[in-house]
This record gives C-alpha cells, structure tokens and sequence, in this order.
C-alpha cells in the first residue's frame, strides 16, 4: 500500500482526458488500494485517478460514515440520469478549502467494472450520485470550480497559488 501526492488546482495535469482501461489486471488492482488509502488518509469521499496524475479510467469513492464501503469503478459510464437535478455544495481534495454550489442529476446509474473486472451496475442517488458526476468529470480532465463563474474561479486559482508559494516557504 502507498500514499499518492495528490495535485492542486490549478495544475495543468488536471486537464487530462483519462483513457479506458484495456484489462484489470495486478497492476491496477493495486492502483485502486492505493487511491482508496490515500483518499481516506485525506478523509476525502472520492478521487479519480487523474488526481494522481495517472490517466486512466479509474475512480473510487466512499460516503459512509464508517468507512466501509469503498468503491472502485473502472471504465465507468453514465447509462441513465435522472430528470431532476439539484445544487450540492461540494469540495475536492485538489482544491483544498474550497466549496461551492454546482448542479448536479439528482440520481445516475453507471455501468463499471469492479476491481475484479466484473461488470455492474451503480444505481446512485444522494451524496454517491454527487460524488460519481465529480469523480467522473475529473476524468475528463473537469474540476468542479470550472462550473463557477469566471470571477469567482480566478479568485480560487490565486488563493490556491498563494497558498503554494507560502508551503514552498
Ligand atoms: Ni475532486
């Protein structure tokens, strides 16, 4: 098992669109234990592999409250949303301190593969259904701020930067 450092808004690398996975294999069994361990370490509910600077379709997430019930979604996509849609206050581990209101699907069901290559499908709603949407839009190289207005964002990216240069001090 391995923390991975996790990068900050804005880094360019958060831009990148990720790339299917070909097989679930060793290699990104151990991908999915690593990103779960480094997202409760930073008692986060999601992180997309994108986050770990690797560019490949990989998400895992956890909204209970113990901690129990990790999930690892490879290749996911959305097969269904729902007609509503509401605003949640969300956050993001590279975003650090920031949250805001985006809108999101009310509930989606996404089809993935577990970390065993099977096949299934997720039916979401609640605090998973946000989570699955911010999850997936990282791999599409999406951060949630890019919702916000114009104003309100460059106002994030210098906080955010302000707060690199006072770390590297
Ligand atoms: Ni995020």
């Amino acid at each position: 098992m391995a923390l991975l450092p996790i990068l900050c808004y804005p880094d360019a690398r958060l831009h990148t669109v990720a790339k299917a996975v070909p097989e679930v294999d060793s290699r990104i069994r151990q991908l999915a234990k690593d990103m779960l361990e480094t997202m409760y370490e930073a008692s986060g509910i999601g992180l997309a592999a994108t986050q770990i600077d690797v560019h490949q379709r990989v998400i895992v997430a956890d909204v209970s409250q113990e901690h129990d019930q990790p999930l690892v979604l490879i290749n996911p996509e959305l097969v269904w949303t729902s007609p509503g849609t509401h605003m949640n206050e969300e956050g993001c581990l590279s975003v650090p301190g920031i949250y805001d209101g985006v809108e999101r699907f009310d509930a989606v069901h996404v089809r993935a593969l577990d970390a065993q290559g099977a096949s299934r499908v997720i039916e979401a709603t609640g605090l998973l259904s946000v989570c699955i949407q911010h999850e997936m839009d990282h791999l599409l190289g999406k951060v949630f701020v890019e919702y916000l207005s114009p104003l309100k964002r460059n106002r994030i990216k210098t906080k955010m930067l302000k707060a690199r240069r006072e770390d590297a001090r």
